[in-house]
């Protein structure tokens, strides 16, 4: 049988590659959704590139092909739109990918993360299909700082109005799986790293000031601390651990996916800056964060059962990450 396959924020980042991932299986319609209009040559977000800012460019390994995949533009804060979306293409299963990331406006946040879940699950309900919730590891907040590792069944208490809304949204795919009408598991996604990534997140911003030094637009790197420790997955794990927890995760609601390795976010600062061939650059500290998470240690357990296991080590994800921007560079 031939699965229908929902993928709400496609062409974002963890989205692009989620949906190559689902078009490589080639047992599955994949349907993506997003607001902004089709388009096969770039992400969402914006990154700086050649002097200027524009949308990040798709790697050529992204470019969706194929007829088992099609795109349709709708904005899922309407719940009218996303109930007709479900009704006309009545997915098996739903990876909900689509929201708001940390510092946006609370009121994006609440609508993009919130509202936008409430209007699949209504829209789903009492068809019975899978929605996989695109969560964030940051809901845990500075719970396991002590060295215990964060488990799904353990507390969680956000510390920002990001995480808070991830984690409402966390409830509401769990209230309605309770309540039978969606078969609901969310995935509680820690730091990504990967050829594409917003400079919101840390190796991306590295990678960016790096290749302008390189270049000679400028005269260092100005970056906050570098001494927190994080949990980070290359993008092309967390797709195939979406994948995993949508297909045959059935026994719980809640995973954590990451690798279970804990890296202080220097060392990803060294690895990017071996990678671009860059001695000893000038850095300049800037503050951090007013509130920040100093060090996450993730329990894995529950994704690997399902036989999921991360292929892509740290040094090689920040390779692809520098050498991304690197290639841009010379197309510039
Ligand atoms: N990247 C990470 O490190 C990370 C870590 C933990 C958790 N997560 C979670 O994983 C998910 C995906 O993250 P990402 O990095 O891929 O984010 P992203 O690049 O910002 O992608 C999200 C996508 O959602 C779409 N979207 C937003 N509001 C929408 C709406 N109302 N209707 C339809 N589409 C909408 C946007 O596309 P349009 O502009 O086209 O609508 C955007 O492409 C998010 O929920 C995020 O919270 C990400």
């Amino acid at each position: 049988m031939t699965r229908t396959i929902l993928v709400t924020g496609a062409q974002g980042f963890i989205g692009r590659y989620l949906v190559r991932a689902l078009c490589d299986r080639g047992d599955c319609r994949v349907i993506g959704v997003g607001r902004s209009p089709g388009n096969t040559t770039r992400f969402t977000h914006n990154i700086h590139s050649g002097g200027g800012e524009r949308a990040a460019p798709l790697p050529d390994a992204l470019v969706p092909d194929g007829p088992n995949y099609a795109y349709v533009a709708t904005d899922l804060s309407d719940a009218a739109a996303a109930a007709r979306l479900i009704a006309e293409t009545a997915p098996h299963i739903v990876f909900h990918l689509a929201g708001s990331l940390r510092d946006e406006p609370f009121d994006r946040l609440v609508t993009n993360n919130i509202a936008v879940t409430r209007h699949l699950c209504d829209a789903l309900a009492a068809q019975g299909a899978v929605l996989v919730l695109g969560s964030s590891g940051s809901i845990y907040g500075e719970l396991g700082g002590g060295g215990v590792p964060l488990v799904e069944t353990g507390a969680t208490e956000p510390i920002d109005l990001y995480s808070a809304t991830k984690r409402t949204s966390e409830d509401i795919v769990r209230i309605a799986t309770r309540a039978g009408g969606i078969d609901g598991r969310v995935a509680r996604i820690f730091n990504v790293v990967g050829p594409g990534q917003e400079e919101r997140h840390i190796a991306g911003r590295i990678a960016s000031q790096l290749t302008e030094l390189g270049v000679g637009r400028r005269n260092g790197v100005a970056l906050g601390p570098l001494t927190a420790w994080r949990d980070f997955i290359d993008v092309r794990d967390v797709a195939s651990a979406l994948v995993a927890i949508g297909f045959a995760g059935a026994s719980d609601i809640f995973y954590n996916v990451a690798s279970g390795c804990e890296t202080q976010i220097a060392t990803i600062y060294d690895l990017l800056v071996a990678a671009a061939g860059i001695a000893d650059p000038a850095l300049t500290q800037l503050p951090g964060r007013g509130v920040d998470i100093a060090r996450q240690v993730v329990d894995v357990s529950r994704v690997r059962a399902l036989g999921w296991q991360p292929r892509v080590d740290l040094p090689q994800s920040v390779d692809d990450v520098m050498r991304y921007y690197l290639e841009l560079e010379t197309k510039a």
